[in-house]
């Protein structure tokens, strides 16, 4: 059908036609922000789990919306190879400069605060080596949010720029994806910013999203870090919230599925999101007219795996050592989580931490996770699949 026209968005955090069952974590976040316009305060959210279940496209939802109530917003990514608290500060520096720029409803009250406020976000962005924010108003930096540890600048920054925010009943929120990989320092400055805000009732929160070791990796942090967030774990569709994804889009472009086709289009997903648009984007590109047909259906279902298998799986399991890809495989053996004893036994060792480097080096890759205490499991959906399919390659 006419490529033009094709609604299906498969690629990392890309916004999908409709955001499908999600309406609880948007109400949630909604709701920190309507009780902000009210002098209130609240928790706000920390988005967990597996690869491709969409906490990116979430997270950018959430930031919208927050913009939307005329907030303060910065967003980054933590990369796993970018890591280092000084490129985590120009990066926050960058975004917030930025973002200061854009809520000039704010700015031109140009009350003391409001400029005491500016001076400090400039004070934090030149010394990441980021240019000024003021166009308009002189600003002058002094010795605020300038010390160069991330802990007490941020601190600073909160502690001027909050307050003068929250003069207007808006609130200032840090998001930040990938949060597992973000520098240790910069996430317990971060968590210890939100957690003096909190004490000081003031509007500061920072959104997260990230891989299932995400409570985990806080807690680790800071032990209040428990109590700070509201923990999500962001999951597969329903059945019927993935019927609605594939087949919601297609109806607004009025082109139907024939019933056998959807069914098997939605029982190759498994409720899967960024599935559900491989396999919708395909099924667009094969299909001749509306009704889609099953025999488009498996052409689709047979061409996205392909895809799938590049972009999402093949990638990965590059990244792995002999090794680790001989513990891969040995997991993928189970229909489910994998228990430690039996992969000891499997592979021929000895005791479980004969397996502890491989299983902490791809813990560390964000490739495996441990769901509980000696059990273990892919952070890809159907990872094991992909590995059964080319076991000849171990
Ligand atoms: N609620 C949803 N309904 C339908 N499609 C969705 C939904 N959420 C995300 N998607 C689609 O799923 C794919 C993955 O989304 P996204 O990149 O946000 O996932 P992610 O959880 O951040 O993945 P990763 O862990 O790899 O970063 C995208 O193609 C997106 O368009
Ligand atoms: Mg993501």
């Amino acid at each position: 059908m006419d490529a033009s026209s094709n609604p299906y968005t498969p690629g990392a955090g890309r916004t999908p036609p409709a955001l499908v069952g999600r309406t609880s974590e948007l109400d949630a976040a909604d709701l920190l922000m309507r009780r902000t316009q009210n002098g209130l305060t609240g928790r706000s959210l920390m988005l967990y789990g597996l690869r491709g279940v969409g906490k990116t496209v979430l997270l950018n939802e959430m930031r919208r919306r927050a913009e939307g109530h005329g907030w303060l917003t910065a967003m980054i990514e933590a990369k796993q190879d970018r890591q280092g608290a000084e490129q985590s500060r120009a990066r926050l520096a960058r975004e917030l400069t930025a973002g200061a720029r854009s809520v000039r409803t704010w700015r031109a009250r140009a009350t003391d605060k409001v400029k005491e406020a500016l001076s400090t976000i400039e004070s934090f962005s030149i010394k990441a080596g980021v240019g000024p924010v003021s166009g308009d108003l002189t600003i002058r930096a002094f010795g605020r949010a300038d010390s160069g540890n991330i802990e007490m600048d941020l601190e600073d920054l909160v502690a001027d720029v909050v307050p003068a925010l929250r003069e207007a009943n808006i609130g200032m929120a840090l998001f930040v994806d990938e949060i597992q990989d973000l520098d240790s320092a910069t996430l317990t400055a971060l968590l210890a910013a939100q957690h003096r805000a909190a004490q000081n009732d003031w509007p500061f929160y920072v959104f997260g999203a990230g891989l299932p070791v995400v409570p985990a990796v806080l807690a680790e942090a800071r032990s209040y870090a428990e109590r700070q967030f509201d923990y999500r774990n962001i999951d597969r569709l329903s059945p019927a919230e993935a019927q609605e994804a594939l087949s919601g889009p297609a109806a607004a472009a009025n082109v139907a599925f024939l019933p056998e086709a959807l069914t098997r289009l939605l029982e190759s997903a498994r409720g899967y999101p960024y599935f559900l648009q491989v396999y919708g984007d395909q099924v667009w590109q094969c299909a001749a007219e509306s009704p889609i047909q099953l025999i488009d259906a498996e052409v689709a279902i047979t061409l996205g795996t392909g895809e799938l298998d590049r972009s999402l799986f093949a990638s990965r399991w590059e990244r792995a050592t002999p090794k680790q890809k001989q513990l891969m495989a040995a997991m993928a053996e189970d229909p489910g989580p994998s228990a430690l004893p039996d992969l000891v036994s499997r592979m021929g060792k000895k005791k479980p931490a004969d397996l502890s480097v491989f299983r902490d080096e791809l813990i560390k890759k964000g490739l495996i996770y441990s769901p509980d205490r000696g059990i273990l499991d892919f952070t890809v959906p159907l990872m094991a699949d992909f590995i059964r399919r080319h076991a000849d390659e171990v």
